[in-house]
């Protein structure tokens, strides 16, 4: 098999579980539709039933005193959500909103497309129905930047470790009765495994010889090192996503409304003061009102557009699509995502059959890893993603062409390094980049989808710092693992680097602008400390808050799910001390 034919099979298996949604396996599981009537009122509208909104919700909806309506734009996650060997297929379904990064001419240049593939959940759930498991909580250090930028001590890490602990219930026996337990959560709604498969002590061991700390926990305030990650997985298999473990829960409850595929096109604004929200419902537009607060939890991309819609952004830019300005704001500026930079080594050669994994498993045996390039530093500036691929061309194939758009050419060579081979597959992250990109509207119809400039690498410091410190990462092979199985860096022939020297950082700034891609980490186009203050209420505007990843000030080291779900739940408490 090649790229194009993985490609080919990908949309072929996703069409066949399309198929497979009909029989409504999982239905059971979720809220019902509730079609509400235009002018019906609640206390508070919840728009986005994501990572985030699912959370507010079912907190907000603890008090039996108080009404909610959750309006969620897709619709039931479907059966092969829930198990994780099946991640790569959810993209590019139903379930996401499918949107594209707009070509910058400099970024992803050297790809399929010249744009990238932004996937972001559309269903109960949002991206965390979409997501690859991984429960990363971030550095102490990126919290303390949160609590600069909002001004706010109480964003800073160890502040925010109870609402961490709040939603976590953590099923790993082995930490539970580890020194580290105390940073979790035992009875929260989410449940949380570890990766324990053995194939990863190796690659930790050559790591820990290069210098690096080996752990067994990287959720404490300690995150800087390698360790098997934590999951985002029950003990029984099942995909932990905030409709899992927010919704489906409070099934139940009479306070709490759900509207599912029903588009919230803008806020409804009263002089300085929102009231509701006009949506988009399969019968046409209606209205419906707030009595309290509108909560906005519709994503790093969808929550700047509907505040566009309403006329909160930057002045010039709603005038140019044709938007009465309400307040000026620079919403959908400063958007941040962590870029992708794939890097592969091989290693030891085998003929062994590849080891099926049960559907229970994410679908290879992986590793995270962090580190600082100035060695005194106690935070990280880089992060990475590790998976381990035996004689598995086919989850070369898989990864790199359907997970990562890489080019056919690039997917093409790591599948051919990788018969016959053990091959490591990482993907780098700078933790906190410099560059920031842009979310836009196209016109003022509310159907259209955003214009998003990633804005990636757009500084050049990210081009400087991802070369240096891929230098620093690859050392690796210099363990007396690599050099016993003649572990070496996988030079994939990158057409536009041709003639550069492998040991030199220009030759690295080449291979980072040619083998990025998002790490689907969209936050900050609506910060906390210059959209947003501190308790998130959106500047200008009563009765408006904003709670996902668009309110993050800063990236956090890894993956961001964590992030979000415990603003969410500092920002559900919030509102009820609020109100
Ligand atoms: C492919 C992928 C893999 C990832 N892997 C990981 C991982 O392994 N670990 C990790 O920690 N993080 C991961 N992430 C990131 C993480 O999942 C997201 O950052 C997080 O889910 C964002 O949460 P959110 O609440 O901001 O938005 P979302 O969860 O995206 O929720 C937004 C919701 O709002 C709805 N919505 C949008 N517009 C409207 C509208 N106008 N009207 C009504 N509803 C609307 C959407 O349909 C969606 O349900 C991954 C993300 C993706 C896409
Ligand atoms: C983590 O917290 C403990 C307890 O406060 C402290 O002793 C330790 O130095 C901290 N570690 C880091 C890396 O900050």
């Amino acid at each position: 098999m090649d790229a194009t034919a993985m490609i080919a099979t990908g949309k072929s298996t996703v069409a066949l579980f399309l198929a497979l949604t009909s029989l409504g396996l999982t239905t059971y599981k979720w809220p019902t539709h509730v079609p509400v009537q235009d002018k019906a009122a609640y206390d508070y509208i919840v728009v986005g039933a994501g990572t985030a909104g699912s959370v507010v919700a079912n907190r907000l909806s603890e008090d039996p005193n108080v009404n909610v309506l959750l309006i969620e734009a897709g619709g039931d996650p479907h059966w092969e959500a829930q198990h994780p060997i099946l991640f790569p297929y959810l993209t590019k379904s139903e379930m996401d909103w499918n949107y594209i990064s707009e070509d910058d001419g400099y970024s992803a240049q050297y790809h399929r497309n010249k744009y990238l593939d932004l996937p972001s959940g559309k269903a109960l759930g949002g991206s965390s129905t979409l997501h690859h498991f991984y429960y990363v909580r971030g550095d102490p250090y990126d919290y303390k930047l949160w609590a600069e930028a909002a001004n706010d001590d109480s964003w800073n890490w160890w502040n925010l470790l109870p609402y961490f602990k709040k939603s976590e219930r953590l099923e790993d026996q082995y930490i539970i009765d580890s020194e580290t337990a105390s940073f979790h959560g035992m009875d929260g709604p989410v449940a949380i495994t570890r990766e324990t498969r053995s194939q990863s002590l190796k690659y930790l061991e050559a790591f820990g010889e290069v210098g690096h700390k080996i752990m067994d926990d990287s959720t404490t305030n300690d995150t800087m090192g390698f360790a098997r990650p934590l999951w985002y997985i029950s003990k029984e298999g099942i995909r932990q996503s905030s409709a899992e473990c927010f919704l489906a829960p409070a099934k139940g409850r009479s306070n709490l409304q759900v509207m599912k595929s029903t588009t919230v096109t803008k806020v409804l604004i009263d002089g300085d003061k929102a009231i509701g929200v006009e949506c988009s419902t399969p019968d046409g537009l209606i209205n419906i009102y707030a009595n309290k607060e509108t909560i906005l939890s519709a994503g790093a991309f969808n929550t700047p557009k509907i505040l566009m819609l309403s006329g909160v952004g930057p002045k010039e830019h709603l005038e140019s699509v044709g938007i009465p300005v309400v307040y000026d704001s620079p919403v959908g500026q400063n958007l941040q995502d962590h870029v992708a930079v794939v890097v592969a080594h091989k290693l030891e050669q085998t003929n062994d059959a590849v080891a099926p994994q049960p559907p229970s498993d994410f679908p290879v045996p992986t590793f995270i890893g962090s580190g600082a390039f100035n060695k005194g530093q106690d935070y990280s500036d880089w992060v990475t993603l590790n998976l381990i691929c035996r004689n598995n061309p086919a989850a070369l194939l898989l990864l790199s062409s359907v997970v990562f758009g890489l080019h056919d050419d690039v997917c093409n060579q790591l599948a051919a390094a990788g018969t016959g081979s053990e091959v490591l597959f990482t993907v780098f992250n700078k933790a906190r980049p410099s560059s920031t990109g842009t979310v836009e509207l196209r016109s003022a119809d509310p159907h259209d989808s955003p214009k998003i400039f990633t804005g990636h690498l757009s500084n050049s410091i990210d081009l400087e710092d991802n070369a240096k410190w891929l230098q620093d990462f690859i050392k690796v092979t210099q363990s007396s693992y690599f050099k016993r199985v003649g572990g070496e860096t996988i030079y994939v022939d990158l057409p536009n680097c041709q003639g550069l020297d492998h040991d030199t950082t220009e030759y690295w700034k080449c291979y980072v602008l040619n083998m990025m891609d998002t790490t689907f980490h969209y936050s900050s186009s609506c910060r906390m400390g210059s959209v947003l203050d501190s308790r998130l209420r959106v500047l200008g505007i009563k009765n408006l808050r904003v709670g996902d990843a668009s309110a993050m000030p800063n990236q956090v080291t890894g993956n961001i799910n964590t992030a979000v779900m415990v603003l969410a739940e500092k920002l559900a408490d919030m509102i009820k001390e609020d109100n």
